[in-house]
């Protein structure tokens, strides 16, 4: 039997690698976006059989209305929430207010509750259902600039790790996938131009899909990709004070970059 996957954000750089990934695996995938057009050009490269769903969830109704949509094709299987807004400034910038904090928290955690509470209050008694939630290597790592990114993955790991406990004696299993920078268009001009000055690692969006298979393939609850932010993750988790050392000796650089104001909500 095919397992049915909804992926949120499949229109993107990393949902569209998982996509391909899942769709060769044989999964039959629901696909999600804001433009129907993208998801129609996702649908044609795909190979097998898909469905799409428009919906911007920056609406928190429209989150339990994706997941009675996506039950409405057949039930649901595999919970990818992956859709994400990135944002990168300095704290006290203009372009740190009210609206963007909400919007962030909305799209990067927000979502991600109702979309997972939404998906198992749907479930029946031993159904094997699977959740990844697709935080960031900045989920365990504050990164200067990015304070409402670092925040709403933060909480995203955070939830990860309380419901992959707290449903640990069912059927349910709740996963947690932190990717490093990849070469996607969430990352501004300014951030290519930061990582560039700091050396810092990009992987392609299929390297980041293929990591995902692993993990989804594999019994383990949780994967940050790449190394060193692999092995910086869990240094900051002990010792903390290491990691401040090591952003001390680039703040300046980071500033630079982080001081260019874009103000856009995507
Ligand atoms: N790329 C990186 O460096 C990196 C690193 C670590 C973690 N991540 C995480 O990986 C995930 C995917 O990122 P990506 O790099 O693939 O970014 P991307 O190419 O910009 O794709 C983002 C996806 O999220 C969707 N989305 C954004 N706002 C939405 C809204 N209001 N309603 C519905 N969908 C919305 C976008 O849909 P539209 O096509 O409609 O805009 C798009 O499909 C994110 O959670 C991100 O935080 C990325």
């Amino acid at each position: 039997m095919t397992t049915l996957a909804l992926i949120t954000g499949a229109t993107g750089g990393i949902g569209s690698a998982i996509a391909h990934k899942l769709a060769g695996q044989g999964y039959s995938l629901i696909l999600h976006g804001r433009s129907q057009t993208k998801l129609n050009k996702l649908l044609q490269e795909l190979c097998g059989s898909h469905h799409s769903i428009s919906a911007d969830i920056s609406k928190p109704l429209m989150c339990e209305k994706l997941i009675d949509d996506a039950f409405k094709i057949g039930t649901v299987s595999l919970l990818v929430n992956n859709a994400g807004v990135s944002h990168f400034a300095n704290f006290t910038s203009s372009d740190i207010d009210e609206k963007q904090t909400t919007h962030i928290m909305q799209i990067n955690l927000i979502a991600p509750i109702l979309l997972t509470k939404a998906f198992i209050s749907r479930t029946k008694p031993n159904f094997q259902g699977t959740i990844v939630n697709v935080g960031s290597a900045l989920g365990s790592i504050g990164f200067p600039g990015f304070s409402l990114y670092c925040a709403s993955k933060f909480g995203l790991k955070g939830l990860s790790e309380a419901l992959s406990r707290e449903y640990a004696d069912s059927h349910i299993r709740v996963v947690y996938f932190g990717p490093r920078t990849t070469n996607t268009s969430i990352n501004s001009q300014q951030v290519t131009d930061m990582n560039k000055a700091l050396n810092s690692k990009v992987d392609s969006a299929e390297f980041v899909a293929s990591q995902f298979m692993q993990l989804l393939n594999s019994n383990k609850r949780r994967k940050i990709v790449g190394w060193p932010e692999k092995l910086f993750a869990r240094i900051n988790g002990v010792l903390p004070e290491l990691v401040d050392k090591a952003f001390k000796q680039k703040i300046k650089k980071i500033k630079q970059f982080a001081n260019i104001v874009t103000g856009d909500i995507k």
